[in-house]
């Protein structure tokens, strides 16, 4: 079967539906019960959802793929995004980088085994002011240091 919203999900659609004067308004909240159902959007979820806004597919996916928060690949679980902009490289990002790939023996870009922990690289997370900033999942982890992030990583684990 193709992929389709869950039963949840597609009263949440509904009741947008309701909400909004224009389909395509509903893209990003879409894009987010799709994360949330999945843990990361496919090609299959980015079709279908094109289908459903009357959308293309590559309207869908330049929108999917804009924004550092969705998952175009299936991602562990607990993404460690670490800001690779000129802020936090400044104030020291690259060697948190490198602290976080040593610590949990995997690049950038990868999955540990377990599909526990995935590392990114991504472009300024907004809290350049509170630089080097890593993000794990939901949460900012500010004014960050190595110190700070194997904290984390060992109640984690
Ligand atoms: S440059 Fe890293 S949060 Fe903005």
């Amino acid at each position: 079967m193709s992929w389709q919203f869950s039963e949840k999900n597609e009263k949440k659609f509904q009741e947008l539906l309701k909400r909004y004067p224009k389909k395509d308004s509903l893209t990003l909240p879409c894009l987010w019960m799709i994360q949330y159902q999945d843990g990361w959007i496919c090609e299959d979820a980015m079709k279908y959802l094109a289908k459903k806004l009357d959308m293309s597919p590559m309207d869908i996916y330049s929108i999917a793929s804009f924004y550092s928060m969705f998952h175009l690949k299936p991602v562990g679980k607990y993404n460690i995004q670490v800001c690779k902009t000129l802020s936090c490289q400044l104030r020291g990002s690259q060697s948190i980088k490198k602290h976080i790939e040593n610590r949990l023996g995997i690049k950038a870009g990868e999955t540990t085994e377990d599909m526990k922990f995935t590392i990114t690289e991504v472009e300024c997370l907004g809290s350049c002011g509170t630089a080097p900033c890593v993000c794990i999942n939901d949460d900012y982890i500010q004014n960050s240091t190595p110190e700070m992030i194997d904290e984390i990583i060992g109640k984690l684990k």
